[in-house]
C-alpha cells in the first residue's frame, strides 16, 4: 500500500496529543513529512520531537511542497475555511478539524471547491468513526419504534483533563498583531453567522461550533435530520445550552455544558418500546479509552437483558485516519464530508434563532 505523505497545519494540543500519535500508529499508511505553525517554538519543538524536517511558519509554503499529498488542518476555528480552500487549490486532500466553517457561506465555498477539484475533504468528527457508535447506527434501525432520544455532553474544562495526562509543547512567541487579526476575523465571522445576537451569545455559538458539533452530527447519523428545533435556552452566558429537537414521532433532548469537574460525561441514548441503547464516550485526550455501546432489552419473562459492547480499546482518531486513507485511495466520499457538516450549521442557526 502506498504511504500518503501528510502535512500538518497547526501543531497545538490536538495535533500533539491525538493526531501525531495516531498517524505514527498507522505508519504503514501515513508519513508526516511537513508541519506549519505560526509559533516558531511550537514548530521547532514538535519538529524535533517527531523528527519532521520540513517546518514552515507560513502554511502556504507547506501547500507549495509537491511531496505533500494530504493536509491536516488543526489551527483555531477561524482559519479552517481559508486554509481548506487554499489546500484544495494546491491539489491536496484535506482532513479538517471541526468546525469546518463558522458560517454557511464559508461552508458553501468549501462544498463548491470540493466538487470542482474532486479531492477528499473529511471533517474531523472522530466520534462518528468509533466502532461502538457505528454498531449503534446499525442497531438503532432494529428498534421497534423510537419513543425518545437524549444527547448529553457535560465535560470538565480541557485543561483539567490534559494537564495531568499530557505534555504539550506550547509557544509564547506569536506576534500580538497576528493574535489581534485572528480575534477580529473570528468576531467578523460570528457577526456574519448570528448578526445582532453576537453581542450576548457569542459564547453559546462558540460552544455549538466547538463541542456540540460532535454531539449534533452524531445525533444526525444515528437518527437522521430532525424536522426542527422545538425549544432552546442558554444559561451562564452561553456555557450551558439545552434544546429539544423535533423528530415528529419523538423528541430528542439535548444538553451541554463545561464545568470544573475533571471527567467526561458524554452519551447518546435512544429509547424504543422494548429496547434502549446508549453510546458512552470518554475523553479523547487520553488515547485508546473505549467507546461503549450498552443495550437494555426487555425479555419475554418480564425481565431485562443488559449487554455491553466494547469492541476495542481503539482510538477514534486512529479510526478516522484509517477511513481517510480508504476514502482518498478509493475516491469514496467521506460520511463526514462538507455537505454533511453544513447540516450541523443549519441546526446551529435554528438553535440560535430560539435563544
Ligand atoms: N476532534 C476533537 O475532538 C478536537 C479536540 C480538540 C481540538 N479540536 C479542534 O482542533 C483545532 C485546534 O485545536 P487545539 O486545541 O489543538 O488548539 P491549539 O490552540 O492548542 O493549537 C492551534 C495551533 O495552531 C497554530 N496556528 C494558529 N494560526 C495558525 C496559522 N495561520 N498557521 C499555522 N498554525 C497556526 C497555533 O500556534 C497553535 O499551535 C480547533 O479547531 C479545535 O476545535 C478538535
Amino acid at each position: 500500500m502506498a504511504q500518503l505523505k501528510v502535512g500538518i497545519i497547526g501543531c497545538g494540543e490536538v495535533s500533539q496529543i491525538n493526531h501525531l500519535p495516531s498517524l505514527d500508529f498507522l505508519n504503514d499508511l501515513f508519513k508526516v513529512i511537513a508541519i506549519s505553525d505560526v509559533s516558531n517554538q511550537v514548530l521547532e519543538g514538535v519538529g524535533k520531537k517527531w523528527n519532521i524536517t520540513k517546518r514552515f511558519l507560513d502554511y502556504h509554503d507547506l501547500l507549495n511542497d509537491s511531496e505533500v499529498d494530504a493536509v491536516l488542518i488543526t489551527t483555531p476555528h477561524v482559519y479552517h475555511c481559508e486554509q481548506t480552500l487554499a489546500a484544495l487549490e494546491a491539489g491536496k486532500h484535506v482532513l479538517v478539524e471541526k468546525p469546518m466553517a463558522m458560517h454557511l457561506e464559508d461552508a458553501d465555498k468549501i462544498i463548491e471547491m470540493q466538487k470542482r477539484t474532486g479531492l477528499t475533504v473529511q471533517v474531523g468528527y472522530m466520534r462518528r468513526y468509533a466502532t461502538a457508535f457505528e454498531e449503534a447506527v446499525k442497531r438503532v434501525k432494529e428498534l421497534d419504534k423510537v419513543m425518545l432520544a437524549r444527547v448529553h455532553d457535560v465535560i470538565g474544562r480541557n485543561a483539567l483533563l490534559i494537564g495531568p495526562s499530557s505534555k504539550v509543547i506550547r509557544g509564547n512567541d506569536v506576534s500580538q498583531t497576528l493574535i489581534a487579526e485572528g480575534n477580529a476575523l473570528a468576531k467578523q465571522k460570528i457577526l456574519k453567522a448570528i448578526a445582532e445576537k453576537a453581542e450576548d451569545l457569542s459564547l453559546a455559538y462558540n460552544i455549538l461550533l466547538g463541542l456540540s458539533t460532535h454531539d449534533i452530527s452524531a445525533m444526525r447519523e444515528l437518527l437522521g435530520m430532525p424536522k426542527g428545533v422545538l425549544y432552546a435556552a442558554a444559561r451562564a452566558g452561553g456555557l450551558y445550552i439545552s434544546a429539544a429537537f423535533d423528530y415528529g414521532d419523538f423528541i430528542c433532548q439535548f444538553e451541554t455544558g463545561i464545568d470544573d469537574i475533571p471527567r467526561f460525561d458524554c452519551l447518546l441514548e435512544v429509547y424504543g418500546q422494548t429496547q434502549a441503547l446508549r453510546v458512552e464516550y470518554n475523553t479523547p485526550y487520553v488515547r485508546n479509552l473505549a467507546t461503549r455501546l450498552e443495550l437494555t432489552t426487555a425479555t419475554p419473562d418480564s425481565g431485562l437483558h443488559k449487554e455491553i459492547l466494547q469492541p476495542a480499546f481503539e482510538d477514534n482518531f486512529t479510526r478516522e485516519w484509517q477511513r481517510f486513507y480508504h476514502n482518498v485511495t478509493t475516491g469514496t466520499q467521506p460520511k463526514t464530508n462538507p455537505e454533511d457538516y453544513r447540516q450541523d450549521l443549519e441546526l446551529f442557526m435554528q438553535i440560535m434563532e430560539k435563544l
